[in-house]
């Protein structure tokens, strides 16, 4: 009988690109989800956007757009970046959905009914300029270990030693650089300690792999904590009902998100939900890396334990990729975007290559740039893809195009790759891909080898039927291979799918062979990688500017030519109305040298306006163009007519002016801030 089952994948942080490192948890969480389809089990894979928290909304500030748009423009490259990886969820949604909210605010009451949240006044680092409490990472300060400076309030990069923010030196906040004080507030927390005897119970039953149950367990010997679920305002997420400016810390709705991304697909698909999330019919399995097991092997069976949910079956924790040995750094430009792989190298390397080093356990895994060479080009390429080309265009083009029946040779190499296809299965079921592919590895060795003995480029001068005979056999082997290594390769299953022209493969196809069958013509299965693309991809890694983190705003001395004005308040600036306008017709003035005569369309109101800018702007520049403009101010008499608002330029003047524009998205009546 066929399994329901469910998978999610962590959801990335909707506050930047997914790099390859990301990419180790989708490929193998991916190859995991096809390989189960392959079973013809009913498998869904669920994802989403993790939009909530302090970064993102200070990196939504700082790029002068809402946070809405920052998870919308993040949310649509990152699902560009998945497809184009082929991994294939059944939805990619993300945190910030009404979905998310009602189920966050049904487990927090659940919780709080069942006397399972606490509230506590905490002191915390403060921020008088920002207006805000500053989270560890927005803390900077020397560390009292080794004395490094620029370092995070949780951590040293340097000497690698924790610690809390009031321990750090010359504190100061990372947003402003001013001293923070300490402030307290009242917090919410989750009573973790009391369902210690169940999670307890739940890593002893084999939930978890050994490694991770082990770290769990010291976590339990040193106590458990009440776990802080709120944050104060200004924050991005969800606010905690009955309260005004209080709000879900971003990692208890994140993991609801899982929860919610499959009601919304169950939704759209007319599935009922409370039997896929919480029934014994449907199997769930989480994917994660091991930076965030306390998460998910802790507070999160926990919080679904008193909400009345079930946990999970099994919590897969992969390794972290390190490039070359190394961990990936962004500010070294060792830190490969998903995107700028893709702009170089197929898709498919990349998830051979992780199929090839990933197993169970959760050690790192490392991308080592010539291994990942001599990987692809000798074992994909050059043996695996070879059979193909090494059998279908000489059967197609020399001998007629039909697989016949094989010789008792053939249907030996067949069975005996065919005998393997339980322990493939057992292995990726297991999570143990490297084996999987050192099977597969090996049988190919064993075809080639049979090519190599037959010798069909000798026999098809003297025996065509024996010839056909032999290609039958490598194609029938290649055809299995292909069922083996089709939830890493997908575009190089479908290839050989359309070259053998039969239907979509599964492992119930596996113990059949095809006889007395038309094959398609071929066509190329995938290129060498070549050493100059990936040098190209490393170059373009390098060239990215490192962005600076939110966090670290650099102090830059400018020297004003002008300097700056008496403050205003915020009342005093809101008075100004600038507008976003488009300059509708724009003309010289006869008479005047520096005017020039524009009209301006401020979302269908009309302004005249006469403005200084003859000496750097041409009419037929400026047509057309956006614009920001003073919408209310006072109209003014000038010698050739009346000034109706004024555009927003910088400069001293004359042909030193430059015309503040909008970035093209605005819209002629926008009001800008
Ligand atoms: N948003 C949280 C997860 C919330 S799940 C309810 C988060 N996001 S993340 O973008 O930082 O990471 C997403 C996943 O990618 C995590 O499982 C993380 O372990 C994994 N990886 C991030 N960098 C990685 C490597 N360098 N190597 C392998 N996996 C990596 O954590
Ligand atoms: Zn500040």
């Amino acid at each position: 009988m066929s399994r329901k089952i469910a998978v999610t994948s962590a959801l990335p942080y909707a506050n930047g690109p997914i790099h390859i490192g990301h990419m180790v948890e989708y490929i193998q969480t991916d190859i995991w989800v096809r390989f189960q389809k392959l079973c013809n089990n009913e498998c869904r894979y669920f994802c989403a956007d993790d939009a909530h928290g302090t970064p993102i909304m200070l990196h939504a500030r700082q790029k002068g757009i809402t946070p809405q748009q920052l998870i919308d423009e993040i949310h649509s490259e990152h699902s560009k970046d998945f497809a184009d990886f082929g991994i294939e969820f059944d939805n990619f949604y993300t945190t910030h959905s009404d979905e998310n909210k009602a189920l966050s605010e049904y487990v927090y009451s659940k919780l709080k009914d069942n006397g399972s949240i606490a509230t506590k006044t905490i002191e915390q680092a403060y921020c008088n300029d920002c207006n805000m409490f500053l989270p560890d990472r927005f803390i900077k300060g020397v560390c009292p270990k080794c004395g490094a400076a620029d370092q995070y309030g949780d951590s040293c990069d340097q000497c690698g030693a924790t610690y809390s923010p009031t321990e750090l030196r010359e504190a100061r906040c990372a947003i402003c650089s001013s001293k923070p004080v300490r402030k307290e507030s009242k917090h919410y927390f989750f009573k973790l300690s009391k369902y210690e005897s169940q999670v307890k119970k739940l890593l002893e039953s084999g939930h978890a792999h050994k490694s991770v149950a082990n770290k769990i367990g010291e976590w339990f010997k040193s106590g458990l904590m009440d776990w802080d679920i709120s944050r104060d305002g200004p924050y991005f997420g969800f606010k905690i009902p009955g309260e005004e400016d209080k709000y879900f810390y971003v990692w208890l709705d994140a993991p609801i998100g899982y929860m919610a991304s499959a009601k919304n697909f169950c939704e759209k698909n007319g599935i009922d939900f409370d039997q896929l999330w919480n029934s014994k019919e449907w199997e769930l399995y989480h994917f994660i890396g091991k930076d965030i097991i306390n998460f998910h092997a802790l507070f999160w069976p926990a919080m679904l334990m008193g909400a009345g949910f079930k946990t999970a079956n099994k919590l897969f924790v992969h390794g972290f990729l390190t490039l070359n040995g190394k961990k990936m750094s962004k500010s070294k430009g060792t830190l490969i975007k998903a995107r700028t792989y893709l702009n170089h190298l197929d898709p498919q390397y990349l998830r051979y290559y992780y199929a090839v080093k990933l197993s169970d356990g959760v050690d790192d895994i490392d991308f080592n740039i010539e291994d990942f060479i001599a990987r692809v080009n000798s074992d994909l390429v050059g043996k695996l893809a070879n059979l193909s080309s090494r059998s279908v265009p000489m059967l197609k083009k020399k001998l007629g195009g039909k697989i016949i029946a094989m010789d008792e040779q053939g249907k030996e190499l067949v069975s005996k790759i065919q005998a393997q296809k339980n322990s493939i299965i057992a292995d990726y079921e297991s999570l143990k891909y490297r084996s999987a592919m050192r099977t597969i590895s090996t049988l190919t060795d064993e075809v080639n080898k049979y090519i190599d003995e037959k010798q069909p480029w000798v026999s098809i001068k003297t025996n065509e039927k024996e010839t056909s005979e032999t290609l039958s056999a490598v194609l029938n082997a290649v055809r299995i291979l292909t069922i083996y290594i089709k939830a890493v390769l997908p575009d190089y299953a479908a290839k050989i799918e359309s070259i053998l022209n039969i239907k979509p493969l599964t492992f119930a196809d596996s113990d059949e062979v095809l006889v007395d069958h038309e094959i398609e013509k071929f066509n190329r299965l995938i290129e060498r990688v070549e050493m100059e693309k990936v040098e190209a991809m490393l170059e373009e890694s390098k060239e990215e500017q490192p962005q600076e983190e939110v966090a670290a705003v650099e102090e830059t001395k400018i020297e004003l030519d002008e300097p700056l004005a008496d403050e205003c308040n915020f009342d005093d600036f809101m008075k100004v109305d600038l507008r976003v306008a488009k300059i509708v017709l724009a003309e010289n003035v006869e008479g005047a040298d520096k005017l020039l005569h524009l009209i301006l369309d401020i979302g269908g109101i009309k302004k005249n306006v006469f403005a200084g800018i003859s000496k750097a702007y041409k009419p037929e520049d400026l047509l057309g163009r956006l614009v920001v403009c003073v919408a209310n101010l006072a109209p003014r008499k000038m010698r050739f007519g009346v000034s109706e608002a004024m555009i927003v330029a910088a400069g001293p003047g004359g042909s030193e002016i430059s015309i503040i524009s909008p970035d093209s998205g605005a819209k002629p009546g926008q009001r800008v801030h």
